[in-house]
């Protein structure tokens, strides 16, 4: 069955990096030399889903550049003979079929999902939140359709988050069915510590049922007065069966600074060109004392 349709969400001010953010999108800040939508939309590729559907706001002109054939950029490569890079260049506006609608209001998550419904339509789709940037060796969307194929509803990824932090994300109530794999019993959009029903985060993928659409049109304002997928899900949870996977890779929360940090060096030490002279460098560091 599959999954063709992603939706990626990429409406956000981004006020965590600012002033970064000010006059470029956060999805186009670069980790090592590739902006993080790329990652994720790479990622929804090479899981089957190469319809892409991304949310846009004011301001994020540069994500449609970005996916789009530079005729200048390439033609001045080929003059060059520049050719892998021209080639890389080319390969990205080649990527998926990518469609674009503005969210005109910046109401929450839901809402930005919301208002992809007639570009989706009637058929089970992935949201991506590429600010979750996951390393694995089966892409983490692949592994969740996986499990939407064996057991047939919508499937959340979720990672065990320390206590301390679970207030950051929605979280769930779930039973383990299978290795990996739960079955929800509720989803709360960040709560208290002390009220989280467990450790288990949402992380930003989903995978989803087209109903979604239709009970987050009447999903009230919800944590932060916005409309949140999270209470869409709940609702969601009424009508039929919400599984919640743990996926296997590496989750970097790359829409926060030190998550951002993180994920770069990482990224650049797996880099055949970088490796060496960046690990060495790394190792020379002179580190301020642990505090
Ligand atoms: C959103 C969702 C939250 C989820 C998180 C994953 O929150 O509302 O349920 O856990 O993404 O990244 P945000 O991080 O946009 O505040």
């Amino acid at each position: 069955m599959g999954i063709r349709k992603a939706v990626f969400p990429a409406a956000g001010w981004g006020t965590r990096f600012l002033p970064a953010t000010k006059a470029q999108p956060k999805e186009m800040l670069p980790l090592v030399d590739k902006p993080i939508i790329q990652y994720a939309v790479e990622e929804a590729v090479n899981s089957g889903a190469c319809e892409i559907i991304i949310v846009t706001a004011v301001g994020k002109r540069a994500i449609e550049d970005h996916f789009d054939s530079s005729f200048e950029l390439e033609h001045a490569l080929a003059k060059k003979g520049a050719e892998t890079l021209l080639a890389e260049v080319r390969a990205i506006s080649e990527l998926a079929e990518i469609s674009y609608i503005r969210q005109k209001e910046q109401l929450g998550l839901g809402h930005a999902v919301w208002v992809t419904r007639n570009l989706v339509g009637n058929e089970p789709f992935a949201v991506i939140l590429s600010d979750d940037i996951i390393d694995s060796e089966v892409p983490c969307l692949r592994q969740m359709v996986d499990v939407f194929e064996r057991y047939g509803g919508s499937v959340l990824a979720v990672e065990r988050v320390p206590r301390s932090e679970i207030g950051s994300y929605g979280v769930i109530a779930a039973t383990k069915i299978a290795d990996r794999v739960y079955r929800v019993e509720d989803l709360v959009e960040k709560p208290d510590p002390a009220d989280a029903p467990s450790n288990l985060g949402i992380v930003g993928r989903y995978i989803l049922t087209p109903r979604i659409f239709a009970l987050l049109g009447e999903t009230r304002p919800g944590k932060g007065g916005e409309i949140q997928l999270t209470d869409g899900l709940r609702a969601l949870l009424r009508e039929e069966p919400i599984f919640a996977y743990e996926f296997e890779g590496r989750r970097y929360d790359a829409g926060a600074k030190i998550g951002f940090l993180k994920a770069t060096v990482e990224m650049a030490l797996k880099r055949g060109d970088l490796v060496k002279e960046f690990a060495a460098y790394l190792r020379r560091l002179d580190l301020p004392p642990e505090q």
